[in-house]
């Protein structure tokens, strides 16, 4: 456990389990009963902040201080501040996105829009961040604008909380949305689908069809939520009035007596975990009453040109182009697309006058090698670059290949 209540001084040292939101509720349920109406956190050696506690106590301490529970900050780690736990963020337009990272921080939303921006944000900035398996930024979108729209729909609370997460140590990206709302039992329990206790309501919840009012949901995105993590061997863990569903592979196993603010106040805790080195295959995961549905990549459409090709033009990315990063940033996003289409990819220099040798060396460098010289040659054009910048390439190229050529060669002798 690592949150300790002395009096009304809460320590907290690390989020990093479901637990740690349980014991968190309960240091303030039980300071409530022993009188105290405000309290002091100590984040001072909180080393570890993952989405599945972090998320949801923050959503909880946004809801206590509107309740009139008054908390003073002790002291706060540096990853306390960065993630914004005391603060969520609130956005008002897209550009409030335009020039953060939105990884790693806690973001409240409390509308469609708010959705939209903030799903567009996680993956622009994960598809710069690392290369996905095929289906994974489908199947990511889908789960997020679900589970997201969720919250809107159902929950009966202003807003919900949403932070991402990607550990590239172990191929992983982690989300959590949380909400302070009326809970997916609550929700359920006047329906036709009738669940007597909250653990039946979540299990009602990820099967196909299941809605609380079919003039308004179809019951289908709980249902795809459970059906990609599955198709991905990915985990998630679904915690709403006082009861919990963890689903690991296909094994869902289930827990009760989970704390949660009040019976009417059941909250809503959706965490997943996709691994992005394994494919999602969205035709299998996404059979709705035996048709198989595929979402058209809206986003890739728009990159082709008349001739089915996909134009990527170099000075619309942001990232510059002078150095190591950017580059990989780059490569990243190209390679991403590259598993999203099967499309000749076009890259543009248009409008650039120079790159620095280490860029073109982590974008077109280790573009060659990912591929060979055959298969970089079938599926890239590079077009508009001018002569100084052919030359930088071409140099850049020509090391990578002959460093590849020495390394097999010394891996043969
Ligand atoms: N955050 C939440 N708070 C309260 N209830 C929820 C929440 N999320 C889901 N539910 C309940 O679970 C049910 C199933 O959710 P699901 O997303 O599968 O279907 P839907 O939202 O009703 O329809 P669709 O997703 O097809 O538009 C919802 O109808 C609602 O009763
Ligand atoms: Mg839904």
């Amino acid at each position: 456990m690592s949150i300790y209540r002395r009096l009304n001084t809460i320590e907290i040292t690390d989020l990093k389990h479901p637990k740690d939101t349980s014991a968190f509720i309960k240091a303030i349920y039980f300071g409530g009963r022993a009188g105290f109406v405000d309290y002091k956190l100590d984040f001072s050696s909180t080393n570890v902040a993952f989405p599945n506690a972090s998320v949801p106590i923050a959503g909880l301490i946004d809801y206590y201080k509107k309740e009139g529970i008054q908390f003073e900050v002790i002291e706060q780690s540096d990853i306390v501040t960065a993630i914004s736990l005391l603060n969520p963020i609130n956005i008002s337009s897209q550009d409030d996105l335009k020039n953060i990272n939105p990884l790693n921080k806690i973001f409240r939303f409390s509308d469609s829009d708010h959705v939209f921006w903030l799903v567009n944000a996680f993956l622009e900035e994960l598809e710069r961040s690392d290369k996905f398996s095929k289906g994974v930024f489908e199947g990511l979108e889908w789960c997020l604008n679900e589970v997201m729209d969720n919250v809107i729909q159902h929950s009966k609370s202003e807003s919900g909380f949403v932070m991402g997460q990607i550990h590239k140590s172990n191929q992983h990206i982690a989300f959590t949305i949380f909400d302070t709302g009326i809970g997916v039992f609550n929700s359920l329990k006047d329906t036709e689908h009738k669940p007597r206790y909250p653990v039946d309501a979540l299990t009602l919840a990820l099967q196909e069809g299941v809605t609380r009012d079919p003039n308004i949901g179809q019951g289908n995105g709980m249902y795809g939520l459970r059906r990609i993590i599955e198709n991905n061997q990915g985990q998630l863990t679904l915690t709403s009035n006082s009861a919990s569903l963890f689903l690991k592979g296909n094994k869902a196993r289930t827990f009760n007596k989970i704390p949660t603010i009040s019976r009417e106040r059941g909250c809503t805790i959706v965490d997943f975990q996709i691994d992005y080195a394994k494919e999602v295959s969205l035709a299998e995961a996404l059979n709705f009453n035996g048709i198989s549905y595929e979402p058209i990549n809206l986003k890739i459409e728009k990159l082709e040109n008349e001739y089915g090709e996909i134009l990527f033009k170099l000075n619309e990315q942001t990232s510059g182009f002078g150095t190591r990063q950017a580059g990989e940033r780059i490569r990243n996003k190209i390679l991403n697309i590259h598993q999203q289409s099967d499309r000749i990819i076009i890259i543009d220099f248009s409008g650039i006058e120079i790159i620095s040798s280490s860029f073109a060396d982590e974008l077109l460098g280790k573009l060659v090698i990912e591929y060979g010289f055959y298969g970089f040659n079938n599926l890239f054009k590079l077009k508009n670059m001018n002569g100084l910048i052919q030359n930088i390439v071409q140099r850049s190229i020509s090391q990578r290949m002959a460093e590849s050529i020495d390394s097999s060669r010394s891996n043969n002798t």
